[in-house]
């Protein structure tokens, strides 16, 4: 069967990270009818947006697609083209498990996963200079979302065998709004009695998941708090080359990778793809292409288990066209 996905490449290390995951997909014998669309920096300054609405068209007719970062202007300029399309196609579910490879970063053994709101929160952007000096930013904070984000994170430990789930918060400070979502988890998960829910102040998660991060299990939390931990998660398991993420709404899916357009290393071909090519893993999954999923997981670990061709991030000399080619030898080999 082929699929029809949206990929889109983005700024920076995207399309460079996006056409490894590309690769190893045909590596892993599925087939792709890619449709490519441009959104970020670059399509910003060809048009008058950076997020044309051609991209959005494309993903409701595919239902899924693959995507590079997109750069953001700070402080001033265009609203996030990632924020934005998670809003406008209502992705809710921010999910990134967070797990170590063997033989990356020793010090830790991590396996856990991430649930974080994806369409409200001090995202919203509803922010306003009320006088000169005086700027405010309103967090918006829904039972609607608050229930749905639990009740997936919730569903998610169920279907992956996960025993607990650990709501990050700061009820005791912002008590109505953290206070409407506390209570909103609590409420759905007396739907879940094999779970056990576990409330955690967002300081006392931060600490917990650098001392005992698998005690946390599966983390659900609102946007800017999951945006924080999950690069804190990253740092735990070998950096922001590592790990994956996926945009999940009732409709469509997006995933890509935590990191960013990383300006600092972008053209040079040098880019760890392992975050892209972990997102396309649970892409295939969300698609029902275990076995293909599976080989490239199984060759991701081997090759990182022999240390040979390794990318400069964790000590390697292998630039991001070795490291894929390598990969996608060990796939096929092991198909
Ligand atoms: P970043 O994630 O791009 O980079 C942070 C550091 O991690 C840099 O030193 C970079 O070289 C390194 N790094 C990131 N990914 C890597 C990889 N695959 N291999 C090796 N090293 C890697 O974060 P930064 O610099 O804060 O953001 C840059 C731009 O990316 C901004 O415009 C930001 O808005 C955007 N961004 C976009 C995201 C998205 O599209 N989902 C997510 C995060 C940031």
């Amino acid at each position: 069967m082929t699929h029809r996905i949206t990929l889109i490449p983005g700024d920076g290390i995207g399309p460079e990270v996006s056409s490894a995951a590309k690769k190893v997909i045909r590596a892993a014998g599925v087939d792709v009818d890619w449709e490519v669309q441009h959104a970020g920096l670059e399509v910003a300054k060809l048009t008058d947006t950076p997020l044309p609405d051609s991209v959005i068209d494309s993903v409701k007719n595919n239902k899924v697609a693959l995507k590079g970062p997109c750069g953001t202007p700070i402080g001033g300029g265009f609203r996030s083209v990632n924020v934005s399309l998670r809003q406008r196609l209502d992705l809710y579910a921010n999910v990134r498990p967070v797990r170590s490879i063997p033989g990356v970063e020793e010090r830790f053994d991590v396996d856990i996963t991430i649930v974080r709101e994806n369409t409200e929160g001090l995202y919203a952007g509803l922010e306003l200079m009320i006088l000169p000096g005086i700027a405010q930013s309103l967090k918006l904070t829904t039972a609607y979302c608050s229930k749905r984000i639990a009740d997936y994170a919730f569903r998610y430990a169920v279907k992956h065998g996960r025993k607990r789930v650990s709501f990050a918060h700061k009820a005791n400070i912002m008590k109505i709004s953290d206070g409407l979502a506390l209570d909103s988890t609590r409420e759905i998960a007396k739907n879940y009695p094999e779970i056990e829910l576990r409330e955690i102040i967002i300081d006392a998660a931060a600490m917990t998941m650098v001392r005992d991060p698998n005690s946390l299990d599966v983390i659900v939390t609102e946007n800017l708090y999951g945006d924080v931990l999950s690069d804190l998660g990253a740092g735990l398991v070998g950096g922001l080359g590592f790990v994956p993420g996926a945009n999940i709404g009732d409709e469509s899916a997006i995933f890509e990778a935590v990191h960013g357009t990383a300006p600092d290393i972008a053209g040079r071909g040098i880019a760890n793809p392992t975050a892209i090519i972990r997102s396309a893993v649970m892409m295939l999954e969300h698609l029902q292409e275990t076995a293909a999923a599976q080989r490239i997981e199984t060759a991701l670990y081997r090759q990182y288990r022999e240390g040979k061709v390794l990318t400069g991030d964790i000590g390697g000399s292998a630039n991001t066209r070795d490291f894929t080619s390598e990969l996608c030898r060990l796939i096929e080999e092991g198909s």
